[in-house]
């Protein structure tokens, strides 16, 4: 049998013997959007693009700080949208690889001379990151996972992150993103989130379309927030944004997009 083939055995045994998988999905509230109502609903205005424009670049204008500068007073938008895509990224500083998140918080902090930067679960936080995005969205995602040995260190733990199983029902992100991948639970489709597997398999690139707008939540959420998010859902402890784990599996999933192109904020259910 082809690995194609056994995956998909392996991918149908999970859903019926993993009681778990079926749970954590119908736990997702709230979330009866049929694929119909979310080609109507994306044939709108995508409010995640408000929120971008509006919030995120009326912060990026805005004088803070000691240094009373804004960010757009030391970078162009042309400047910046060629290096969204490389987030996570390696920071020599720091030693450490860091989110585009935590760049920013950096920035308010070193450069802007903010004494307490937006938190990453901030309102304003996710507007700034909204907004880079989607200033980059036409970009590549490009991140690198091996050019130094933090870097390499950094991919290899958000990978066995990904892989560990972990809570009451002993999932992991593997078993329903790639395992059950392609399989539909309650109008839900269990997706890859890179842009091809191996054996073929077409994923989302979720990577390139978040900080997306979940309709289901009415609000736009980042990639970190989304992981959290299916985290609580099938019952794992959940991780701290921003936290080595976090970065790390934020770095292991973005790697799986590179070479998608970045058309953010998304709009999902
Ligand atoms: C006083 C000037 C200044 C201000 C204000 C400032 N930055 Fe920066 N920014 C810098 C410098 C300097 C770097 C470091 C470049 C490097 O490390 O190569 C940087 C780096 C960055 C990077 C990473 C670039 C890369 O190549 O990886 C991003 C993203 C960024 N800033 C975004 C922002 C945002 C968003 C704001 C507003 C919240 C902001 N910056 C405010 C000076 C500034
Ligand atoms: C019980 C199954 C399950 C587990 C375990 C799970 N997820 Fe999910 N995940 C889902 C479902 C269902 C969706 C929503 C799909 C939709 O919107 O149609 C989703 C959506 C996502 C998305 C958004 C996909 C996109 O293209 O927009 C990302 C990113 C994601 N999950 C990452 C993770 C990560 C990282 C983990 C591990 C910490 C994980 N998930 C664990 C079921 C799961």
């Amino acid at each position: 049998m082809n690995l194609k083939g056994k995956l998909l055995l392996f991918g149908l045994a999970v859903i019926s013997t993993l009681y778990g998988v079926n749970k954590a999905v119908s736990q997702e509230g709230g979330q009866a959007i049929s694929d119909e109502d979310l080609a109507l609903y994306k044939s709108g205005i995508n409010p995640g693009e408000v929120f971008a424009q509006e919030v995120g670049g009326d912060l990026f204008r805005k004088p803070m700080g000691t240094s009373n500068k804004s960010c757009a007073s030391c970078h162009s938008e042309e400047q910046l949208k060629k290096v969204v895509g490389t987030y996570p990224k390696y920071n020599k500083d720091l030693n450490a690889v860091i989110s585009l998140q935590q760049r920013i918080q950096m920035c308010q902090k070193l450069n802007q001379g903010v004494d307490k930067p937006f938190a990453l679960n901030s309102q304003e936080n996710t507007a700034l990151v909204t907004y880079l995005k989607y200033i980059a969205s036409g970009e590549k995602i490009n991140v690198d996972t091996s050019s130094n040995p933090v870097v390499k260190d950094y991919y290899e733990y958000g990978k066995y992150v990904y892989e560990l199983k972990r809570g009451k029902r002993n999932l992991s992100c593997a078993v329903c993103h790639d395992y059950a991948a392609g399989k539909v639970l309650r109008m839900q489709r269990l997706a890859y989130l890179g842009v091809q597997r191996e054996d073929g398999m077409k994923g989302t690139a979720a990577a390139a379309h978040w900080p997306a707008y979940r309709m289901t939540k009415s609000k736009v959420f980042t990639l970190e927030q989304r992981f959290a998010q299916c985290m609580s859902q099938a019952s794992m402890k959940v991780l701290p944004l921003g936290s080595k784990e976090m970065v790390a599996l934020e770095l292991y999933v973005t790697s799986l997009a590179n070479g998608a192109t970045i058309e953010a904020p998304g709009l999902v259910r």
